[in-house]
């Protein structure tokens, strides 16, 4: 068969300038996964850091809805910019180990603005190319019926390609992508500063945070394994961003929760070899991580870039709610487990199969954990309320204001409430809070009510022995009637005052 016979429509384009990315805030990780790329690229080929540039500037001008992304990795050579830059797939990255691989990302802006432009040169001095998509022009002649051109002829017809005017005004060695005339989205996240880094700082391959305690631990694992990006990204001139993970953490019922360890996984490959690695963050299992905290969920990451959101991996629960109780993620190596189109989920794979297979015992896991940590606060509100009852009691018996048959069914009473406080305490699931809180209390209440049985003195003893009786009684009978043991115990308390 002939080539030349095949046709290949206007119409593949309308995949890639509509319908293919649902979040706008995603064209932000393709560009941020090109510029990585590059910059990985620029180290590889030892080229020298530019010391007076960001590695990758952000800027971003609600007011002239534009949007530009800079970075200053390798640039594009001059005699490969055309080409790159108006091919559709066809990536020079495939079988690299760069994260790119389709040649389809860059195109992501084409759906959200009126002029997506590129621009790079590789070394001071040269023009700096500029190539321009027109959108607007796209768009009309993908909707007409008249015009007929194959895919080639097409491009051409909507791209341009010019020297920038003031090339002083560039860095040296630079690529960047400009989008131009932003179209109104529902919230225009896309132009909204605080949102795009919040969304960066989960997806992109930038640092934890220095007040992340366990961060570091994580990265030297993660080093044993891949190459965690740590790559510089600055929002309108902000400081660099990081990971979002901190120490502490609001938990879903409003009390303080914080991450105390980490754990490791290592998840064998199909035929040998490791397919993934990830690590967990453990805390309270109080309840849901809130969204705020932005690291809710086992996340998936390819190339250090986050694959899908928060919520890919909750099948992998025996409920998908506690996928919400999880912080963890696992970094994709095995390189036949590859992102989608979309890059929202993964390609369908014996491989994906595989690595899927061994995750479902962290699910499980964490389940359990979430689940025995549910309990356990159930169990330690009912030690609570018992201790409390308890405590309560002894409060009366130290008043010394029954009559001996009350006081010896008052001490039986307190006695029935110590002894399931010690069941509790023996729980297996408890043993770290028993060891630390539980039996010292219980060991603290037994003493208390030891001394207060010995006590043979009242304050009573002042009052003529009839009177006693008759006051003991009325006592008995306050404290029998009474709905409020604690309300009941004050009344007592200021007759006491009153007739002593
Ligand atoms: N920031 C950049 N610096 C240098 N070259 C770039 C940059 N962005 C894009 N390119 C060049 O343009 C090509 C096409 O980019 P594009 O994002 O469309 O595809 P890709 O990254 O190769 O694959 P994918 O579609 O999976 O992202 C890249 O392969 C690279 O050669
Ligand atoms: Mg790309």
């Amino acid at each position: 068969m002939n080539g030349a016979e095949i046709v290949i429509g206007k119409d593949i384009l309308e995949l890639l300038s509509s319908a293919m990315y649902v979040d706008t805030l995603t064209v932000y990780r393709e560009y941020v996964q090109n510029a990585a790329d590059a910059l990985a690229a620029s180290v590889e080929a030892g080229l020298p850091p530019d010391p007076a540039e960001p590695q990758v500037a952000v800027t971003i001008d609600p007011g002239a809805r534009t949007v530009r992304i800079r970075d200053t990795g390798t640039g594009v050579p001059a005699d490969a910019f055309v080409a790159r830059m108006t091919a559709i797939g066809a990536s020079p990255k495939r079988g690299t180990a760069a994260r790119g691989f389709r040649g389809v990302g860059r195109l992501a802006g084409l759906a959200y603005c009126r002029e997506l432009t590129f621009r790079s040169r590789t070394a001071a001095g040269e023009p700096v190319l500029e190539i321009r998509w027109d959108c607007a022009k796209l768009k009309s002649l993908l909707r007409s019926t008249e015009y007929a051109a194959g895919l080639p002829q097409f491009v051409a017809d909507i791209v341009d390609l010019s020297e920038a005017a003031d090339p002083a005004r560039y860095p040296d060695r630079f690529f960047e992508v400009e989008m131009g005339g932003i179209i109104r989205h529902r919230n225009d996240a896309i132009l909204d500063a605080g949102t795009v880094s919040e969304y960066l700082s989960q997806v992109a391959p930038v640092p934890f945070s220095a007040e992340f305690t366990l961060g570091a631990e994580i990265d030297a694992f993660l080093r044993r394994h891949t190459a965690p990006g740590a790559i510089e990204i600055r929002v309108n001139g902000g400081e660099p961003l990081v990971r979002p993970h901190r120490d502490a953490f609001e938990a879903d019922d409003g009390k303080p929760d914080a991450f105390t360890d980490v754990e490791f996984k290592e998840l064998p490959g199909q035929d040998g070899g490791v397919a993934a690695v990830g690590w967990l963050l453990h805390h309270g299992y109080r309840g849901a991580i809130p969204n705020a905290a932005l690291v809710k969920g086992l996340r998936f990451r390819s190339g250090d870039i986050q694959v899908g959101g928060h919520n890919l991996a909750e099948d992998l629960f025996p409920e998908p709610r506690f996928n919400s109780w999880t912080v963890g993620e696992i970094h994709v190596l095995d390189p036949r487990i590859l992102p989608n189109g979309r890059r929202d989920n993964y390609q369908e794979s014996v491989h994906l199969r595989n690595l899927r297979n061994h995750l479902s015992p962290i699910g499980r896991d964490i389940a359990k954990r979430c689940r025995t940590s549910s309990a356990r606060r159930k169990w330690l509100r009912e030690f609570e309320l018992y201790e409390t009852v308890a405590k309560e009691k002894m409060a009366i018996l130290a008043q010394g204001t029954l009559g001996e048959v009350a006081r010896n069914a008052m001490e039986a009473e307190v006695e029935r409430s110590i002894s399931p406080m010690a069941k509790i305490a023996a729980m297996e699931d408890l043993a770290a809070e028993a060891e630390a809180r539980l039996w010292p209390k219980l060991e603290e209440l037994r003493r208390e009510l030891n001394t207060l049985a010995d006590r043979t003195e009242s304050p009573m003893a002042r009052l003529p022995a009839e009177k006693r009786a008759m006051y003991e009684h009325l006592f008995e009978l306050v404290y029998d009637c009474s709905t409020n043991r604690v309300a009941a115990k004050a009344l007592v308390d200021r007759i006491m005052l009153k007739i002593l």
